[in-house]
């Protein structure tokens, strides 16, 4: 059994009553004394705060036992500063670091940093990249859970080998198997041939392709526990769809420390091991449950249920910060937003894809976000690990289907054969899409198929001609907004005319305008839209606000630090930009073909029959029922035509634009 070096490195257990300190009062647990010789950080918490703080059914557990004088180190923000490994180059320039700390007596965190990470597939805009993060528990057995992306091979081995004999691991804890955390798992096989592969069934049956070697394991069911000894009883919680149908959660019973993988994970890379900055990393985490959570919102909610009884205090995550100071507040956004979006949901779509199938998976998962911004549900459903009846059901409750073309031979394929009866019985509309795997099943011959069967296919098949970059990720998001807009327009103008009371409606109509154009590029992704609801929002520095509609093409291009240009439209002049710009455009189409633009220094483009442009970075972000306001500040900006004005903007009634 290995030594687990770090691990020493945990300090004493805080007392809670003698802190007065509240999480109110600061972010983050507060320094209160620093042992220089050792390098150990004493921090508190504020258990009255904290106790504030809970939500009921989420445990902060640690907390609870420190208050009760059991200790349980868990709940100690005490740490030996976290270490740093040297720095390698990836792809030419993109940094890639490690990073060693441990979080709970026994249990080390190794977390990938990659720093310069700007796409991880449809959360496109990264803008603070994105981490791996993989533990390390030393009870009497010793256990990895979850390991990194390949191309950390040196740097995460280097240091795992810095903690532990890695040929004495004994479990490899799998708790989904996307690369980004299990492309290091036949590594450890080869270092470690005796350890045992710990998953779900579906998670092992993945690895079994992955890993070209035979390997021992076991697969795991809810409720099934795992004792590592010295109080680790690990127990396991199915999690399917959050992200992948395999995905488990691990929860220690002996340190109530929750290791969820990518749920409540967000991109974001930073030296903090711990959510200390809520405000940094609060638009990150609602832009990636949006991106990965919101379209398995009921898989959310089941998954909030199942671990509502235990007892824990921190999440491990397996993307960005481990969640320690706001455990209840984040999951209970979760909880927020899932509710929300299956109250607001004006139709279902079905979306079935194929798990570890060429871009499948990242590309259902951006057809499922533009369904979603139209507040339509998603069942997503893997049409590798689906059986006949449920792949029947889901068929019949959804309001359309979405298919994501399978491999032209196994078990995928053979699922189609069960979705030609399926939809010809429901009738409802299909869309297929190609999964640019390799190996597609023609999507013209599955459209025609289905056509034949008397089925609508109301948009042509999704084609994918190169490997997907982000233009290929907004086609496909585009289209799932342009399909829920295809399904849900009659109910959505009906709701909007009957929201306000016709009185009301033409008073908020004499509120005015201006008319502008907001233009946005983010790597090969094209944005614009006519924009009304504009207004400065600050002197210092010069800052405007715009409300974005949520299902809004450009909204994914307008998140917390995206830059864009506003463009003033002339007055007496501004038919053409107008038309131009309100015309529908298709999924993924060019929307500044045929019109005159420079681009801006943030690159972006400066419409030239404009009369004044504006550059702008998005700060921050206020939700209301509909739109988004996005507030940005202003970092360039110059007028065309001096002896022109903005064009007005005049309404009748405020149910409309
Ligand atoms: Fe972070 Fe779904 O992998």
């Amino acid at each position: 059994m290995g030594s687990l070096k770090a691990a020493s490195a945990i300090a004493a257990v805080v007392s809670a009553k003698t802190s007065p300190a509240c999480r109110n009062c600061h972010p983050a647990a507060e320094a209160l004394k620093s042992n220089g010789a050792s390098g150990f950080v004493l921090k508190r918490l504020c258990y009255e705060s904290k106790r504030d703080f809970r939500t009921p059914g989420y445990g902060v557990a640690g907390d609870v036992r420190a208050q009760s004088g059991s200790v349980n180190l868990s709940s100690a923000v005490l740490a030996e500063p976290p270490k740093l490994s040297k720095i390698e180059k990836w792809n030419g320039s993109k940094k890639l670091q490690t990073q060693v700390a441990p979080v709970a007596p026994d249990i080390t965190t190794i977390r990938s940093l990659d720093w310069d990470r700007d796409r991880f597939d449809i959360e496109f805009g990264l803008s603070d990249g994105t981490t791996y993060n993989s533990y390390i528990i030393q009870g009497e057995k010793l256990a990895v859970i979850d390991a990194s992306h390949e191309k950390f091979r040196d740097l995460y081995l280097s240091s795992l080998k810095d903690q532990i004999d890695v040929s004495t691991i004994d479990y490899i804890i799998a708790n989904h198997t996307e690369p980004d955390h299990s492309g290091l798992i036949p590594d450890l096989l080869e270092l470690a041939p005796n350890a045992k592969v710990v998953g779900s069934r579906v998670c092992i049956q993945f690895l079994q392709n992955l890993v070209l070697r035979p390997f021992e394991s076991i697969s795991m069911k809810g409720g099934d526990t795992l004792d590592l000894g010295k109080g680790h009883v690990l127990e396991f919680v199915m999690a399917p769809n959050l992200h992948w149908p395999d995905t488990m959660f691990t929860y220690d019973r002996g340190t109530g420390l929750l290791f969820t993988c990518d749920a409540f994970g967000m991109h974001y890379c930073s030296e903090t091991v711990y959510d200390e900055d809520l405000p940094s990393i609060e638009p990150h985490y609602r832009f990636y449950y949006d991106c990965l959570m919101r379209p398995n919102s009921k898989s959310v909610l089941q998954a909030l249920k199942r671990v509502g009884p235990l007892d824990f205090g921190v999440i491990a995550t397996g993307h960005g910060p481990i969640l320690r100071y706001n455990v209840p507040e984040l999951m209970s956004k979760y909880e927020g937003w899932s509710k929300q979006a299956l109250e607001k949901q004006l139709a279902s779509i079905a979306v079935l894809y194929v798990s570890d199938y060429g871009y499948s998976d990242r590309l259902s998962q951006a057809l499922a976000r533009g369904l979603t911004k139209t507040n339509c549900g998603v069942e997503m459903m893997d049409l590798n690990h689906s059986d006949t009846q449920e792949l029947i059901e889901c068929v019949g409750r959804n309001a359309a289907v979405v298919i994501m073309a399978p491999p032209s031979s196994g078990p995928a394929n053979e699922a189609v054969t069960t979705l030609f009866a399926a939809v010809k019985a429901a009738k409802q509309p299909i869309v297929i899409a190609e999964s640019y795997g390799g190996d597609d099943e023609p999507v013209d011959t599955l459209v025609q198929r289905f056509v034949s069967l008397g089925v609508n296919s109301p948009f042509p098949p999704l084609r994918v001609k190169e490997e997907p970059t982000e233009a290929t990720y907004q086609y496909y998001e585009e289209t799932g907004t342009d399909l829920g807009q295809y399904l849900t327009q009659k109910k959505a103008i009906a709701d909007k005319k009957a929201n306000l009371p016709a009185d009301i409606a033409k008073a908020i109509g004499r509120i005015s305008g201006g008319l502008y154009v907001v233009t946005a590029f983010k790597g090969a992704s094209r944005g614009a839209m006519i924009a009304s609801w504009v207004s400065q929002a600050s002197f210092k520095p010069f800052g405007v606000t715009i409300a974005v509609a949520k299902d809004r093409a450009i909204e994914s291009l307008m998140q917390v630090g995206d830059s864009f240009v506003l463009n003033c439209l002339e007055e007496g002049n501004f038919a053409p930009l107008m038309k131009h710009f309100l015309k529908r455009f298709l999924p993924g189409a060019d929307r500044f073909e045929g019109v005159d633009w420079t681009p801006a220094t943030n690159g972006s483009p400066i419409l030239n029959d404009g009369i004044a442009y504006l550059e702008c970075t998005v700060k921050s972000r206020l939700e209301t029922p509909d739109h988004w306001i996005t507030y940005a500040e202003v970092t360039n900006g110059n007028v065309l035509k001096p002896e022109k004005k903005t064009a007005a903007h005049h309404r009748k009634i405020g149910n409309y634009y």
